[in-house]
């Protein structure tokens, strides 16, 4: 089997956040997941440094679009390399490997006659570089806003550009996707993209002549005019220029293209999916390659609801401080380095702790299966970590290394039909098989749980077994049978973690006596190995985190600025940063789960029918402005479902900024009497979380209109 697998490109305008560090540290998972069964395997990441929001960062930061990228592209491979990403390739789309082979690409698609040259005009996002048509976009009174960016789109006025007949590839495209289920995964991103094409491909502009910084058209059109390419034609070419040979004369016969491509899985977010899912492959139907195996969607990673994006930063994490943070000195006992792909592991970066960094991946890949949104709370990391790490991973690990130090242990084949042995290795069997079906499914989250049956029957087993008794009753045999059993499981457990957990994988095989525990591990048989064993005790790993270590991960991630307001007390700093929000235009950062404020005394009971005299009703922000001079108070647009919007003046400005709250929908108290509060008339009331301060909106959990009534 051979496998190849691809992050997006990143773009150079940000700087490395938590999303972008999940997207890299699941394809990294499914990379050595693949690299243990002992396949051919590839992992491709980059970034992505042309187009129209490059060049306007590069105008912002006042250097030209070259310096501009020179400086941001090499953050993305330096935070992979830290993290231990072990990705074999890093591409940027400035490279001359890639500009080559994009003009391969393009004059295949000329070739086919699928070019021509029309004006455009219409609705475009920077933020997405798309275009977008008006049924897609959303509405701010005059005012049309991306529905991923919540920002006003830029009307491109009959612009000369070169068009890819995109439309006559819908009923291919159609088909493929119809026979291929494995073609767009998971299933829900499927629907949605059959759906999208069912309501009709229209051509596409794949050229712009109104800025530069971008790869050349090879040749000026018939009027004379020079084009640079669509920056997504450009971007999504990266995943074969990263194979194909760009000097040879077919570029895309090159043996790694050949070996490759046929297998090669696109991870991405779903705000990306139509141009990996309906764009890509359009492009490949012409240029007469073969599409990809599969387009992997995943959901996003949020905070308090809003995604984690350079737009909202309050909402950023930086995922090096984050590992840093959860990593405890002297915890697992390794430099944070392992084994790993040519592009982005190297021996030259300065260390993290593994066991930082494996908190972090497991936290992620645990937390949320693959394709839904995740919210990020220090409340779910902490419980995470101390429940599963700190108390059955770290326990078992520390008990069973303990107990095996210098002492004999093997597995006794006569003594392993006895019922706890027996039971110990069922488990171990279906976990193997569980975890290799979870892991070629795309399911890591899956994955771990059946992992985990293992660790916890794991510390079952000890707990049943008292080997200290046996010791102490001097029962030589029988100890070294269970120590061997223990042994066995936990380097089953060491193999099948290391997709997700590689440094603690290495820890632990290194305590098991390992002769190579920084390797890459092979995929474990399900039996039990028999052979004599020597361990010696492994250093601490994932210690549990108390209420000090907690509020010191806190503080250490959000924001200096808030921090600094309470300079006394750092862990109460940095829980009121947490809740209080440091900057008009950042929404809150994410709870600190510590120091939340007490609970308000409960109220009587009340009957029925005082409820029923509340109407709530479902509202959807249209608009929301600071109200001057005020600055707890926001002054909202509400539809309502009524023939206007209401006006309402929420205390919530200290929580979210404006443009975050539009097209939000909100649970309204309809029917409270208006009052007017600082000389504007607010017709109604909309609930919120938090005591002293608000920490997140009431909302719907499905697309509900406005003016439903909540009951
Ligand atoms: N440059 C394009 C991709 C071109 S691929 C040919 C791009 N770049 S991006 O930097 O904006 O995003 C890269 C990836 O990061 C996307 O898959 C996106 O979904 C992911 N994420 C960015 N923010 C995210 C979250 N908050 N949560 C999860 N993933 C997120 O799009």
């Amino acid at each position: 089997m051979t496998f190849y697998i691809t992050t997006p490109i990143y773009y150079v305008n940000d700087v490395p956040h938590l999303g972008h560090a999940y997207t890299t540290i699941c394809a990294d998972a499914f990379a050595r997941f693949h690299r243990m069964r002992g396949e051919a395997t590839r992992m491709l990441t980059g970034t992505d440094e042309h187009g129209q929001k490059v060049e306007e960062a590069a105008q912002k930061a006042g250097v030209s679009p070259r310096q501009h990228v020179d400086e941001v592209a090499p953050r993305f491979a330096h935070t992979w390399r830290r993290l231990g990403i072990a990705a074999d390739d890093f591409i940027r789309t400035t490279e001359a490997r890639h500009g080559k082979v994009v003009g391969a690409l393009w004059r295949r698609i000329v070739d086919h006659g699928d070019l021509y040259l029309a004006s455009y005009q219409g609705w475009y996002c920077v933020g997405c570089e798309g275009f977008y048509t008006e049924s897609t976009l959303t509405k701010d009174g005059d005012t049309w806003l991306c529905p991923t960016h919540k920002r006003p789109v830029a009307w491109v006025d009959k612009e000369r550009t070169w068009f890819f007949r995109m439309s006559k590839y819908q009923q291919p495209l159609l088909d493929y996707i119809e026979a291929h289920p494995e073609f767009i995964q998971p299933e829900a991103y499927r629907n949605e993209v059959l759906a999208f094409i069912k309501t009709g491909l229209r051509d596409l502009s794949v050229s712009r002549t109104s800025f530069s910084w971008g790869i050349p058209i090879p040749d000026p059109d018939p009027e004379g005019h020079q084009h640079v390419m669509y920056v997504w034609m450009d971007a999504l070419t990266n995943y074969i220029s990263a194979l194909a040979d760009p000097d040879a004369a077919d570029p895309f016969a090159s043996s790694l293209m050949t070996l490759f491509w046929p297998h090669a899985v696109h991870l991405i977010g779903k705000d990306i999916l139509r141009f990996h899912a309906v764009y890509w492959p359009c492009f490949l139907l012409s240029a007469g390659l073969p599409l990809p195996k599969t387009v992997l969607s995943h959901g996003w990673w949020t905070v308090r609801g809003e995604k984690i994006s350079k737009s909202m930063p309050a909402t950023r994490i930086d995922p090096i401080q984050l590992a840093r943070a959860l990593g405890t000195p002297g915890g697992a006992g390794d430099d944070g380095r392992v084994d790993g792909g040519a592009a982005t592991s190297s021996a030259d970066s300065p260390s993290l702790p593994g066991s930082g960094v494996d908190a972090m991946r497991y936290y992620l890949l645990r937390e949320v299966p693959l394709g839904n949104d995740g919210d990020f709370t220090f409340e779910s990391m902490f419980a995470r970590y101390n429940a599963d790490l700190a108390n059955d991973l770290g326990n078992l690990v520390n008990r069973a290394t303990t107990l095996l130090e210098g002492q004999p242990a093997r597995v006794r084949p006569e003594l392993c039909g006895e019922p706890r042995t027996a039971q110990l290795s069922r488990v171990a069997a279906e976990a193997v098989a569980d975890t290799e079906q979870a892991f070629t499914a795309f399911a890591p989250h899956r994955a771990l749980e059946a992992i985990w049956r293992l660790v916890r029957e794991g510390n079952r087993y000890v707990d049943a077994c008292e080997p200290w008794k046996l010791k102490k009753a001097g029962k030589a045999d029988e100890l070294a049978h269970v120590l061997g059993t223990l042994h066995a499981a936990l380097t089953l457990i060491a193999a099948l973690i290391y997709p997700v957990l590689p440094h603690s994988s290495a820890t632990i095989r290194a305590a098991l006596g390992a002769d190579d525990a920084q390797g890459v591990p092979a995929w474990p048989s399900a039996a039990f190995s028999q052979a004599e064993v020597a361990a010696h005790k492994s250093a601490p790993l994932f210690p549990r985190l108390d209420a000090a270590a907690q509020e010191a991960i806190v503080a250490a991630l959000v924001p200096p600025a808030a921090r600094a307001a309470a300079p006394g007390d750092a862990a109460e700093a940095a829980a009121q940063a947490a809740q209080a929000v440091p900057a008009a235009q950042a929404p809150p950062a994410p709870a600190a789960p510590a120091r939340v404020t007490a609970p308000s005394q409960p109220l009587p009971p009340i009957e029925f029918a005082d409820f029923g005299k509340v109407e709530l009703r479902v509202g959807q922000v249209k608009a929301a402005v600071a109200v001057p001079k005020a600055k707890k108070l926001l002054q909202l647009s509400v539809d309502l479902g009524e023939p206007a919007p209401r006006t309402i003046v929420a205390g919530i400005a200290e929580a979210f900024a404006p443009e975050a709250l539009v097209g939000k929908k909100v649970i309204v108290v309809a029917n409270l009497a208006p009052a007017t509060i600082r000389g504007i008339r607010s017709e109604g009331m909309i609930l919120a979380a938090g005591e002293d301060s608000i920490l997140g909106l009431s909302g719907v959990d499905a697309d509900v209109p406005p003016g439903t009534r909540v009951r």
